[in-house]
């Protein structure tokens, strides 16, 4: 059994898988009990800890900045390349400059930078808008040592049992404070390349942005966690004459990641790709200014079944994909030989990307797009041929802030010796029998909401945590019922808003 001596450990990310992992480690002693929910270990697991974080602020896509969305997504310059529904086309890392390696962030090289030069982006900007409220109960988006805070419980409160994502961000942001969290984060800074050396360490390659200049350097980390999340980089579907209708009418193609609110929308005939959770969200908002709405939609969306009728739902012209949209008129082909035009928006609610551009070995996402699956972790968690890198929020599920924390502390698990993972060939055969009998896409790292507990977290923590480290939910495990009153309620809030019985300021809660 492979026995780890890891004494320091980058985190890319501090998201709200970076920050539980970063909670989690602060939390074990190296000889891998844990004090959750205490105080910080009196001897801990590890000497160093640094989280890199590209934005200024910590919470992932729940940080304070929402509502200062600049982006357009993508630029016209990636809808040219007629590769815009490639991620390594549209989210590249920066080319290293020379001699980075030998940098080091008290003295890093210097590069100069053009602000508006949109050819790279980082995809920075939150895709969470002013308007939205989370449509998991309070309880469940939050970690176990979170507190359950009483004023979300009222069911008289029109989100219930919701937060609206100020109330999200603040928990969040005043769990950082309070932890001390901030200061193991670099904030401003990207990693840009993480590889291992030939002396068996990481070396990552950072890049601090301070506007005009770019400070490079690298710095070598015993172990790395990827937390960088999957709901960053915009997927869209390529369509022929999408890029070329684009240029034409710059004002018409949008991506969710850059709705800011429902104005420009107003009094506008919309067309809608997509058909899951984004688009029956922002529908709800659209539909009644709206002058005319199409939704065009692939296949059944799972996870909340009523979406399927929502999203075509009185009112809304229902319609399958798009074969191709002509650039000149605008006139848009959908597939079963119907066709559509004079659009004023379209839409695009089509996901987004699982994404490592930092990383070209040990993960490896098949078959980019909105329904990619990553291949190359044990248990969505581990990369099979070299553990001391480890993947944090993967899984997708109704439970994803008690996911990611059984995960980090899985991670802490088996990185303090607490547990062992089986052996490589083990592990890979693992893979390929959970390959066997999952979906070859997105689903096969989707668990619903009645078995993530059973066939999800509890494994994890049983074979990887420490014995010391309680499971995520312990006490939470009781109320994962109120996952489906919380959906029954997400569709009575969405007919109420469609057709006008509530306004989205009456939804708003502030902190
Ligand atoms: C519109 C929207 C609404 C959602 N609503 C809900 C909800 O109601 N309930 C729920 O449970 N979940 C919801 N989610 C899912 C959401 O992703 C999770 O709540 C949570 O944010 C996942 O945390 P994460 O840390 O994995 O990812 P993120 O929150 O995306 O954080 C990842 C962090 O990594 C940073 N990063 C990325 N690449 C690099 C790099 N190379 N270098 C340095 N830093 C990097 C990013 O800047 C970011 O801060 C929603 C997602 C979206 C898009
Ligand atoms: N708190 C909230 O209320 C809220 C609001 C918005 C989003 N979110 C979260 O954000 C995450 C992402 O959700 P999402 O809806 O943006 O992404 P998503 O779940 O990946 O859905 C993308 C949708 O686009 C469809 N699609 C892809 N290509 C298409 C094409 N060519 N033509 C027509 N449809 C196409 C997909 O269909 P297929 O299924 O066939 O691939 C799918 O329905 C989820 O975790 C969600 O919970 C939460």
């Amino acid at each position: 059994m492979t026995k780890f001596n890891i004494k320091s450990v980058a985190i890319i990310g501090a998201g709200p898988a970076g920050i539980a992992s970063l909670y989690e480690f602060l939390h074990t002693n190296k000889d891998g009990t844990s004090t959750v929910g205490k105080e910080v270990a009196e001897n801990p697991l590890f000497d160093k800890i640094v989280v890199f974080e590209q934005k200024s602020q910590a919470g992932g896509i729940w940080t304070p900045d929402i509502g200062t969305k600049s982006l357009r997504v993508p630029p016209q310059s990636m809808f040219d390349t007629e590769q815009y529904n490639n991620p390594d086309v549209i989210h590249k890392s920066e080319p290293k400059p020379e001699g980075v390696l030998a940098a080091t962030v008290e003295n890093p090289i210097l590069v100069k930078v053009n602000p508006k030069d949109d050819t790279h982006l980082d995809w920075q900007e939150t895709g969470v808008y002013p308007d939205l409220f989370t449509n998991i109960p309070s309880r469940f988006v939050r970690f176990s040592y979170q507190p359950n805070e009483e004023k979300y419980q009222d069911p008289s409160r029109t989100i219930y049992p919701f937060l609206s994502h100020h109330e999200l961000t603040s928990r969040f942001s005043s769990f950082v404070e309070k932890e001390q969290l901030e200061k193991y984060i670099r904030f401003k800074t990207r990693i840009e390349e993480v590889y291992k050396d030939e002396n068996n360490k990481w070396v990552i390659t950072a890049n601090h942005d301070k506007e005009t200049v770019h400070e490079w350097y690298a710095e070598e980390f015993d172990a790395v966690v990827v937390a960088n999340g999957h709901y960053t980089v915009p997927f869209i579907p390529h369509i022929p004459g999408l890029a070329e209708y684009s240029r034409k009418n710059p004002e018409v193609v949008i991506h969710a990641k850059a709705y800011k609110n429902v104005d420009e929308f107003n009094g506008k005939s919309v067309l809608n790709v997509g058909g899951s959770i984004s688009t029956e969200n922002l529908i709800q908002y659209i539909y009644p200014v709206a002058r005319r709405l199409s939704v065009s939609r692939r296949g059944d969306h799972k996870v909340f079944p009523f979406i399927n009728e929502a999203i075509v739902s009185e009112g809304i012209v229902g319609k399958p994909p798009i074969e191709r949209i002509d650039p000149e008129t605008g006139i848009v082909y959908f597939t079963d030989g119907s066709l559509e035009g004079d659009f004023d928006k379209i839409l695009f609610t089509t996901g987004y990307h699982y994404h490592y551009p930092f990383l070209k070995k040990l993960i490896e996402v098949v078959a980019p797009s909105n329904a990619s699956r990553v291949s190359g972790l044990y248990w969505d968690i581990f990369a099979i041929e070299d553990p001391t890198l480890a993947a944090v929020g993967v899984p997708v599920t109704g439970l994803k802030f008690t996911s990611i924390e059984a995960e980090a502390a899985a991670v802490a698990g088996i990185w303090s010796n607490s547990k062992d993972l089986p052996s490589k060939e083990e592990q890979r055969q693992w893979e390929q029998k959970y390959v066997a009998s999952r979906p070859h896409n997105i689903d096969y790292h989707y668990y619903a909401p009645d078995e993530v507990q059973e066939k999800y977290i509890d494994k994890v923590i049983d074979q990887f945590a420490s014995p010391s480290r309680y499971n995520p939910l312990i006490e939470d495990g009781k109320h994962i019922d109120d996952i489906f009153l919380g959906v029954a309620n997400l569709e009575k809030l969405f007919y109420k808003l469609k057709n006008n019985e509530l306004s989205i300021k009456d939804t708003l809660y502030r902190d």
